[in-house]
């Protein structure tokens, strides 16, 4: 596996591969990878010719500080796994490399940016879509790997793709990846302690639950048994939980609206935020 640095030579090799006829898998990451990226390593090596990863953590995302501050950097382990994985290139660049000058692009993301994250995290989405946009724009992706514990990040992708022009990269939206007690595997599970760390599945237990007491409430009591049972668990408060239609990410009044319903949590377990879903219909 070769590392890349700069933006040159990731567009170099990326556009000389696209020219010889070769297909180009992207899996944009912010390092800290473990299972679930992999698997999405793996995907993109079963589908593509050629495969860039890219670890960067990518500071206009972040609307709190701190977390930005805290966000886990383990490049040594990262690309032990990636090279162990048969990735080709690891992009790896410095925040100078990727914006020399600050990035003042104001997507208009529209309404799957409204709500939810939208409103939670101030500017996160615009953030993605900054750092996303330049990294299709670098690497020429034929086909472009996104984890759906990130349900929403993925719906913003899409609008952005088509909003930028992008109609040649085919987004990947990949099954969630979970830990054997259930767990969605992310970055931020090691910020959780021992205690919180046995807690935390029970979200994903009580998300399960749900799609019985779906079969049977309504959403607006579907949604109010998910919150009052996994605020009842010490340490866990639940930011918000919406039931949606998984194309549009606007809230749903009733089962019956749409053939793809998705409900879509946040919970922040002692100071760390842990996101997942859960999905209800699907055609
Ligand atoms: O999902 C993530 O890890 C990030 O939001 C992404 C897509 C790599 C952009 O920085």
């Amino acid at each position: 596996m070769e590392i890349l640095r700069t933006v040159s030579q990731l567009d170099e090799l990326t556009s000389n591969a696209k020219a010889a006829g070769k297909s180009v898998g992207l899996v944009p990451t912010m390092g800290a990878l473990h299972n679930g990226h992999m698997s999405l390593v793996e995907r993109a090596r079963n589908e593509n010719d050629l495969v860039v990863v890219s670890v960067f953590v990518n500071p206009t995302q972040f609307n709190n500080p701190e977390d930005l501050r805290t966000y886990p950097r383990t490049e040594e382990a990262d690309c032990a796994l990636l090279r162990q994985a048969g990735v080709d290139y690891a992009f790896i660049p410095s925040v100078e490399e990727i914006y020399p000058e600050p990035d003042t692009r104001v997507f208009d993301l529209g309404p799957v940016a409204q709500v939810m994250e939208g409103p939670m995290r101030p500017g996160h989405f615009n953030g993605v879509a900054q750092i996303v946009s330049k990294l299709f724009a670098w690497s020429h992706p034929t086909r472009a790997y996104f984890g759906e514990k990130d349900f929403q990040q993925i719906a913003v992708i899409r609008r952005m793709a088509e909003i930028a022009g992008f109609n040649d990269v085919e987004i990947v939206s990949c099954p969630i990846k979970r830990a054997d007690d259930g767990l969605a595997l992310s970055s931020r599970n090691v910020r959780l302690t021992p205690e919180q760390r046995n807690l935390a599945p029970s979200i994903h237990r009580v998300l399960a639950d749900s799609v019985n007491i779906s079969k049977v409430a309504s959403v607006s009591d579907t949604e109010k048994a998910v919150v009052s049972q996994i605020n009842s668990i010490p340490q866990m408060k639940v930011e918000y939980f919406s039931i949606v239609n998984g194309y549009t990410m606007q809230p749903v009044a009733d089962w019956d609206e749409t053939d793809y319903i998705v409900g879509c949590i946040t919970v922040y377990c002692g100071d760390v935020r842990l996101i997942d879903n859960i999905t209800y219909r699907n055609k």
